[in-house]
Order: structure tokens, then sequence, then C-alpha cells
């Protein structure tokens, strides 16, 4: 049967450096997504959840819900289990993501399985696309299924003004997110519904 609910938007905000401009960033992005009203929309900032470096001995893939995470990452595996889409607010680190992303996916692994991954990326010259180019390799091993549309952020630090965008188009680039998100979202759903993801 065709599940016809609001599906939930997941949107990560990624940076947990002192002083970061990701969470000013993530606060906009959350404020169209809700704008766009086609999805129930949650926002996880990594800075509240607890990430270690070390991994357990068996892998996530393998342990699948035996996997030993600790309690103060909850919060963050049941909204990736809750998500039919999910927005990665990321900056880009010396042209890649943050530890701190890569640490938060790699917890986990079923949680990102057939689920419409975009990306907010923000940076200097390249507005961050070095991470989400370097995200969109990391996600196929995941089963996750990357989108084409994505906003990039060039030289936030002069397009930027009173917690948002100056240029015109990085409003059009969130909305055609927004949009391809909101198409996969239930598609995706109603497949995983239909019968488990093999993998
Ligand atoms: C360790 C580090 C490496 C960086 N490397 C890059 C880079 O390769 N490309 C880029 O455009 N900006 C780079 N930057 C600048 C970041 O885009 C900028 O500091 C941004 O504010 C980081 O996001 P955040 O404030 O949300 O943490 C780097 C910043 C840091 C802290």
């Amino acid at each position: 049967m065709t599940d016809t609910s609001t599906p939930t938007l997941l949107i990560v905000i990624a940076s947990v450096r002192e002083g970061r401009f990701g969470a000013e960033f993530g606060s906009w992005v959350a404020d169209r997504a809700r704008r766009h009203n086609g999805f129930h929309v949650e926002v996880v900032d990594l800075a509240d959840i607890e990430l270690p470096l070390a991994l357990p001995a068996s892998s996530p893939k393998i342990a699948g819900s035996d996997y030993p995470r600790p309690a103060g990452m909850a919060p963050l595996t049941r909204a990736l289990e809750r998500a039919d889409a999910i927005l990665l607010v990321t900056p880009e680190y010396n042209h890649s993501y943050p530890a701190s992303l890569k640490a938060a996916i790699d917890w986990h692994f079923t949680q990102w399985a057939a689920r419409p991954v975009a990306f907010a990326s923000y940076g200097g010259a390249a507005g961050g696309r070095h991470a989400a180019l370097h995200l969109e390799n990391v996600l196929v091993e995941l089963h996750a299924v990357p989108l084409r549309d994505s906003v990039a952020l060039v030289n936030y630090f002069t397009a930027w003004s009173d917690g948002a965008p100056t240029d015109p188009g990085t409003e059009v680039a969130i909305t055609a997110t927004l949009d391809r998100l909101a198409w996969w979202a239930p598609a995706l759903r109603n497949a995983r519904e239909a019968a488990p993801y093999p993998g």
C-alpha cells in the first residue's frame, strides 16, 4: 500500500568547530525546508551528539541492530532511522568534509540505505563542493542515494548578511534541492516498505 504521509527530512549540521558558521547556515536551511511544506523537518546538530572516533570491533554493517553505540549517539541514530530524506549541511575542511561527519557516517550503516541525500555546503572559492563530492563517493558505499542537486555557498564570508545568503541563486538552489528530495523521499520510502532493501 502506498504511504502518503508527509516524509521526514533530517537536516544534519556537520561542523562542531568552536565559532562555527555551520549552525547559522543550518538554521537558514531548516527554515527554508519548513517553508517548503513538503516535509516534517528534524534537525540534528552533531555538536550535541556523542561521536567517539574509536569504533567497536565489529562493523555496523555486520552487527546490525546489535551495534554497541554510546547512549549520547541515540538521538542521531533514531533520527537517521526515522528519516525519509537527509540534507547534510557541511563545511569544507582541507578539500573534504569534517571528521565529525565521517564519524557520524561510520557509526551507522543500514540507517543510510535507500535514502536520498543532498548537501548544503559552504566554504571559500569552491563553496564546499570538494566536501560534497567526497560525500557522494562515500555515501554510495552505504547504499544511500546522493542527489545531483545541492546548495553550495561560495565565499560564504562575503555571501552572507543578516542570517541569509545575499545571492538570490542560493534560494533557487535550495528550492530545487528540496523539490528533488521531496520527489525521492516518498518514492524510496514506498520501495523500502514494499520490500526490504537487499543491502
Ligand atoms: C581545518 C580547516 C580546513 C579548511 N579547509 C578549507 C578548504 O579546503 N576549502 C575551503 O573552502 N575552506 C576551508 N576552510 C575554511 C572553512 O570553509 C571555514 O573556516 C568555515 O567557516 C568552516 O565552517 P564552520 O565554521 O561551520 O566550521 C577550512 C577551515 C578549517 C578549520
